[in-house]
């Protein structure tokens, strides 16, 4: 199947064809979600939790950004991957945030950059748009300022927080942006924002009515163990399953039932007879 490009999430919005949203952190998983047909990748920094076991993301860095995009973009060639700015990668300065959006082009060859935050971070979107880069905006719940937020809780659940996200959402469209990813707002929101805008608007619990959804993959598979957010449908329990196999494996060996002969490298022809006699120069153990 042809890469989709952003030209082509925009005319499926324009057809009403949804489009499907994955994170990835790694190269198989990312050739699992290839195969399967998903439209994009996220490699987020939520990776600092689903792979680094962080409490939460504000530890995560550039280069392990870096990283895990370089594994996630081996894995999906045909696969529009969107690299996430981490904590503390484009807030101190607009050079900076120039700067880090430039690695992930240049090191991990991305197609497009998320950022978290609405009309106080224009500047630094706008910066980015100058250089060339595809933006996808993310407001609504931001993990990387949920200390303001009081902790990771849905917004625009009044009519003032709705009015703020509507006027951040207008506000990063103006700016150019090709993409806004809508997190844990209600539906109503979710939908008004969507007909709203002209770009593609995703939800990763923000309703059904959005352009499309993005799930955090170690939620789908049943990986991740902390917490599941209300938004998440399991799809699979691999923790389960995993966990049951080196159970298996490990009674296996205790029993004496792995490996057995089907596993062992069997010596070369007629070398069999020439090793039992040369072992048998060794001197019986006193
Ligand atoms: O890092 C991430 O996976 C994200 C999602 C929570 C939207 O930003």
């Amino acid at each position: 199947m042809a890469k989709k490009m952003i030209h082509d999430f925009h005319r499926m919005k324009r057809e009403g064809e949804k489009t499907t949203w994955l994170t990835a952190y790694d190269y198989p998983t990312a050739q699992f979600a290839e195969a399967a047909g998903i439209d994009m990748l996220l490699v987020g920094d939520s990776l600092g939790m689903c792979v680094y076991g962080y409490k939460d993301t504000l530890p995560v860095t550039m280069d392990q950004c870096i990283v895990h995009c370089e594994a996630v973009r081996r894995g999906a060639p045909n696969t529009f991957v969107i690299g996430d700015m981490p904590f503390m990668s484009y807030q101190s300065s607009v050079e900076k945030a120039v700067e880090n959006t430039g690695r992930f082009l240049k090191e991990a060859a991305v197609d497009a950059i998320k950022l978290e935050g609405g009309r106080r971070i224009l500047p630094v979107v706008r910066a980015i748009l100058d250089a060339g880069v595809v933006v996808v905006g993310h407001i609504g719940l931001t993990p990387q300022s949920s200390g303001q937020l009081g902790g990771h809780r849905a917004q625009g659940r009044t009519v003032e927080s709705a009015r703020s996200l509507i006027d951040d959402a207008l506000a990063l469209e103006g700016a150019g942006i090709q993409m806004l990813l809508l997190e844990a707002v209600p539906p109503e929101v979710g939908q008004f924002i969507t007909e709203k805008l002209a770009i593609p608007v995703l939800s990763i619990g923000a309703g059904m009515h959005c352009d499309g959804q993005l799930l955090i993959v170690s939620d789908l598979i049943g990986q991740f163990q902390a917490f599941t957010p209300k938004f998440v449908r399991k799809y699979c329990n691999v923790a389960e399953a995993v966990t049951n196999a080196m159970k298996e494996y490990a009674a296996d060996v205790r029993a004496g039932k792995f490996p057995t002969d089907e596993h062992c490298y069997h010596m070369l022809e007629g070398e069999y007879e020439k090793f039992q006699e040369m072992v048998s120069q060794y001197e019986e153990p006193t």
